[in-house]
This record gives structure tokens, C-alpha cells and sequence, in this order.
């Protein structure tokens, strides 16, 4: 029987192509990893609403978002930080194969850890960057009062404490927040990444 349709999987699937050019944005996930209280979720908010204010559309995922929902189960041992971002990545690359810039804000302490959501995520899609700021200005900042309660014992198993973070090997970018203001972080990231997801 002739058809008029030569091409029905291209017509029926809605391409992330498609998705991005409608979007005006080619999809990334910038990957902010980082110890706790280094300013990451502040830093993650300011970036979605100049991208936002932009004409981008970008979405945060973070404690409040994941680990308050889908994530809720999950506490904080090897195997549930590794399932946390396994999870993470797999929620990353679906709103990516909608078209959405993803910027994703998780300590994420390990290579491995990273590396597997690289795997996921796809290595041309998937952008690391350090938000690099040290562990005595975090403990001293200690906004939510966490490094207390992890020296004094009440908290086990708190990254930079009494559990490993190992750096980023070969991030996109090294972000030094110490002698930054929020929006001077939100500016050099947009200067790295704004020809990758710009159309
Ligand atoms: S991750 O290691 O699994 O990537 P995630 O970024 O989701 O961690 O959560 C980190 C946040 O959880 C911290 O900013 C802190 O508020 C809280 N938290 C509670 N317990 C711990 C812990 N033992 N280690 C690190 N963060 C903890």
C-alpha cells in the first residue's frame, strides 16, 4: 500500500532538536558539585534567573526539589549518595531531552559519582563546574549549623569531616567564590558556557 508518509518515526517523535529550536537554546547540564555550605544552591538560583531573565529557560535541581521528593528515602552513606545521583542524573537528562538547561546543585563528593552521571547524562552535554570554595570558609559560614553538629559528633559521615570530597580532575571551570560576590560567580559562569547553549 503507497504511503504519503515516507518518514512516520521522524513525524511521530518530537526530537530534542525540535525541542531546542523551539526553546531557542541548545540543552546543557551544568553540574555544580561542591562542599556543603560553598554556595552552590545560592550560586545555582542567582545563575536560573539571569539565564531566565535572558530569554533561556532553565530549571534547578536540588536538596529542595530532590531530596525532599523523589529523593526522600535517601540518607547520606556511600550507597545512598550514589543512588541520590544516579537518580539526579536520570531526572537531568530527561528535562535535557526536553530542550531545558539544567543546572543541577549536589555536593556529589565523588569522581565516581560523577562519572556516572556523566555517563548518563552524555559527555558532550554534561558540564562540570567546581564551585570551589574552602572548607574552613564553609565551616566558618556554617549556614545551617551542620559542621558544628559533624565536629562535635552529632552528625556522622559529613563530607569535609568525617567523609571524603574529592575535587573535580578537569572541571570546565574552577570557580573561586572567596573573593566573589554571588553575581560575579553568575557572570563568569554565563562567560563560559553562554556560546555552548546559545542557538
Ligand atoms: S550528596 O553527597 O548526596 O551529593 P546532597 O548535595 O544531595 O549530598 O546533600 C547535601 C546537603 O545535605 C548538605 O548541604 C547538608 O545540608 C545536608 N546534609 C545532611 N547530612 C549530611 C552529611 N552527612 N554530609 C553532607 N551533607 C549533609
Amino acid at each position: 500500500m503507497a504511503s504519503t508518509n515516507i518518514h512516520p518515526i521522524f513525524d511521530r517523535l518530537v526530537q530534542q532538536e525540535d525541542r531546542e529550536k523551539r526553546l531557542g537554546q541548545n540543552a546543557k547540564v551544568l553540574w555544580l558539585t561542591g562542599l556543603s555550605g560553598s554556595g552552590k544552591s545560592t550560586i545555582a538560583q542567582a545563575l536560573e534567573r539571569r539565564l531566565f531573565n535572558e530569554g533561556f529557560f532553565p530549571q534547578v535541581l536540588d536538596g529542595d526539589n530532590i531530596r525532599t521528593g523523589i529523593n526522600k528515602n535517601l540518607g547520606f552513606s556511600v550507597e545512598d549518595r550514589e543512588e541520590n545521583i544516579r537518580r539526579i542524573s536520570e531526572v537531568a537528562k530527561l528535562y535535557l531531552n526536553s530542550g531545558i538547561i539544567v543546572i543541577s546543585s549536589f555536593i556529589s563528593p565523588t569522581i565516581k559519582s560523577r562519572a556516572a552521571a556523566k555517563e548518563i547524562i552524555g559527555k558532550e552535554n554534561f558540564l562540570e563546574i567546581f564551585v570551589n570554595t574552602p572548607l574552613e570558609i564553609c565551616e566558618k559560614r556554617d549556614v545551617k549549623g551542620l559542621y558544628k553538629k559533624a565536629r562535635s559528633g552529632e552528625i556522622k559521615n559529613f563530607t569535609g569531616i568525617d567523609s571524603p570530597y574529592e575535587k573535580p580532575v578537569n572541571p570546565i571551570l574552577d570557580l573561586k567564590t572567596e573573593n566573589q560576590t554571588v553575581e560575579e560567580s553568575v557572570d563568569e559562569i554565563i562567560e563560559h558556557i553562554y556560546p555552548l547553549i546559545n542557538i
